[in-house]
């Protein structure tokens, strides 16, 4: 045997152990996708999946199907959440939906700052802020995403615009409120392109978020907040991905509206 096989073999004992020991989210984004056929159908594969005690499973459809949500998956372990809503209880908000209408339908999550979000409805880290706030007023658990465009990657500068974006999106909330968020890394260049980010891209970054975290928030808050991954993650790359270290998950768009595919994903990581 040589020095590349053993390598090989210490490696899938390693692979092994952390996928047996660490618990991971997965969440999946569906985006503007789906017809009501289709999700009726997603629905009833996952309903009867057994997904395990493992892993939290979370999937965020289009409003429109959230009451096929609550009703199909009354049984399941299967979590759902939000994708968008806007910051009010209620009132003259012509065309928006508030968070009273996500609790009315069962969502425990809601996606905040997604990069389409950011660059497509122009929501800033200040608008972002005041999401986060009503979400955790509700006990909705905040899912904020932030992200670089190639641009600003080729910047030295653009780990402070990560750090940034989270900083400013949880200053209207308090330090131990800060504890019941996550926070998604999506670089905007890996998103739905099929260039993912390399495990050690991600190990690099989510290890200087996680310092972030800890020195701003203080280690017993910013060590255990969730750190996900998420830009182009499917069954082929999810296992590498899942080793870099501080990954606690992964958001997943495309990969995500197949029930096959998703159910796949989560078995790799089980
Ligand atoms: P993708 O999307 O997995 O299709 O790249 C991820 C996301 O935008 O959350």
């Amino acid at each position: 045997m040589n020095k590349n096989d053993i390598e090989q073999i210490i490696r899938k004992e390693i692979v092994e152990a952390v996928m047996k020991t660490q618990d991971f989210l997965i969440i999946g984004n569906w985006k503007m996708q789906k017809t009501k056929q289709e999700v009726k159908s997603f629905l009833k594969d996952i309903a009867s999946h057994d997904f395990g005690q493992k892993n939290k499973i979370i999937i965020a459809p289009p409003s429109p199907y959230l009451y096929l949500f609550e009703e199909k998956l009354r049984y399941s372990n299967v979590l759902y959440g939000a994708q968008n809503f806007y910051p009010k209880e209620s009132g003259a908000f012509t065309g928006e939906v508030s968070v009273d209408m996500l609790q009315d339908f069962g969502c425990k999550y809601a996606i905040v700052g997604h990069s389409e979000r950011r660059t497509i409805f122009g929501e800033c880290n200040e608008f972002i802020s005041k999401k986060v706030r009503i979400l955790i007023q509700k006990n909705i658990t905040p899912i904020l995403c932030i992200g670089e465009n190639l641009n600003q990657r080729k910047n030295e500068d653009y780990k402070h615009f990560l750090a940034t974006q989270i900083s400013e999106g949880l200053q209207r909330i308090s330090q131990d409120d800060v504890s019941k968020v996550i926070i998604a890394y999506e670089p905007i260049w890996a998103i739905g392109t099929g260039e993912t980010a390399s495990p050690s891209q991600v190990e690099e970054l989510h290890i200087y978020l996680r310092k972030f975290l800890v020195e701003r928030y203080g280690s017993n808050i910013g060590k255990d907040i969730p750190l996900l991954y998420g830009g182009s993650v499917k069954p082929s790359n999810v296992k590498e991905l899942a080793l870099a270290q501080s990954v606690s998950g992964f958001l997943i768009g495309g990969a995500s509206l197949d029930a096959k595919s998703f159910i796949e994903i989560n078995n790799i990581l089980n």
